[in-house]
């Protein structure tokens, strides 16, 4: 199943999509934060480094990277949705933080102050470029010779039991796509296939790529959401297999709580295993 497939190609994130992510950001940081932890703790951030995090999205780890570096070191957290870097702002200065800063571009053109950087970072951020390659070269600008670069990417849909599980759910409700869609088109998971990925990076002038996998329990649907919360937010904010017609909506969340429920634990949520890469690269 591609991201065209699952609706999830042509994502408008300077818009819609950054203000959907906004508006559920507790839910979206939440289920990721397991792989997130897992690609921070691999990342060993050291205090001094400069960083910049791309497609930082709410910012919660720029201002994670932000703690790591300190003293002396510093994060920028970039994104192109100027509502997500509005409330990126809002969150740093409540928490008092002066060793972050938050700026609007887009990651695959812009030329960003401070550059380059010591390391750069992104948890699901950088596989939304239209043109990858052409994106990735200008990554390479962002990072000094002999830079670290450290990127989480999801494996495959067919490697994520959790979106299988969901799909399967929704299947009846939503109508699949004619022609099979590219792979590689931007989206989610346009870096499943790691040749792909490595062939992308490697072209942008990084060496010394390790890949290993990460597989971790996430909450799915939020962090002690109920089977019926979880899915409500799936169906309103996911966009999993494009839009349930509104007459069938209520069935369909009906089916994906039903599918929740033998992994509900109360508390924390429900417990499914999901599968990205951790990316390490030096910039060469
Ligand atoms: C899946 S979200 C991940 C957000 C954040 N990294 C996190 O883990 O919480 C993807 C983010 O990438 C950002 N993004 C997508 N394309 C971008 C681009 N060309 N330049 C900068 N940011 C981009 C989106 O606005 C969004 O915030």
């Amino acid at each position: 199943m591609s991201n065209a497939e699952q609706g999830l190609g042509a994502e408008n994130w300077a818009g819609d999509m950054g203000r959907n992510w906004l508006a559920n950001l507790q839910r979206f940081e939440s289920m990721i934060a397991p792989i997130g932890a897992a690609l921070l703790t691999h990342a060993k951030f050291k205090p001094g480094e400069r960083v910049i995090d791309i497609g930082c999205g709410g910012g919660g780890t720029t201002i994670a990277i932000g703690r790591a570096v300190s003293p002396g070191g510093h994060a920028t957290g970039l994104d192109i949705s100027p509502d997500l870097i509005w409330s990126c702002g809002a969150r740093a200065s409540q928490g008092t933080q002066s060793d972050v800063l938050f700026v609007c571009a887009d990651a695959a053109t812009a030329t960003v102050t401070g550059a380059p950087f010591d390391r750069l970072f992104s948890r699901f951020g950088s596989m939304f470029f239209p043109d990858a390659k052409a994106g990735f070269r200008n990554l390479r600008r962002m990072v000094k010779d002999g830079g670290r670069i450290d990127l989480g990417v999801w494996a495959g849909p067919q490697e994520n039991p959790w979106l299988q599980t969901m799909m399967g759910a929704v299947a009846d409700y939503v109508t699949p796509p004619e022609t099979p869609p590219d792979p590689h088109a931007p989206g989610p998971f346009a870096f499943a296939d790691t040749a792909y990925l490595t062939e992308v990076l490697e072209q942008a002038g990084f060496g010394e790529i390790a890949i290993e996998p990460c597989l971790r329990d996430m909450p799915v649907g939020g962090a002690g959401a109920t089977p019926r919360e979880a899915a409500e937010f799936i169906l309103s904010a996911m966009h999993l297999a494009g839009e349930v017609p509104e007459e069938k909506r209520e069935d369909a969340i009906g089916k994906v709580a039903d599918a929740l429920a033998p992994h509900h634990v109360p508390g924390k949520g429900n417990l499914m295993p999901g599968k990205a890469w951790l990316v390490t690269a030096k910039a060469i």
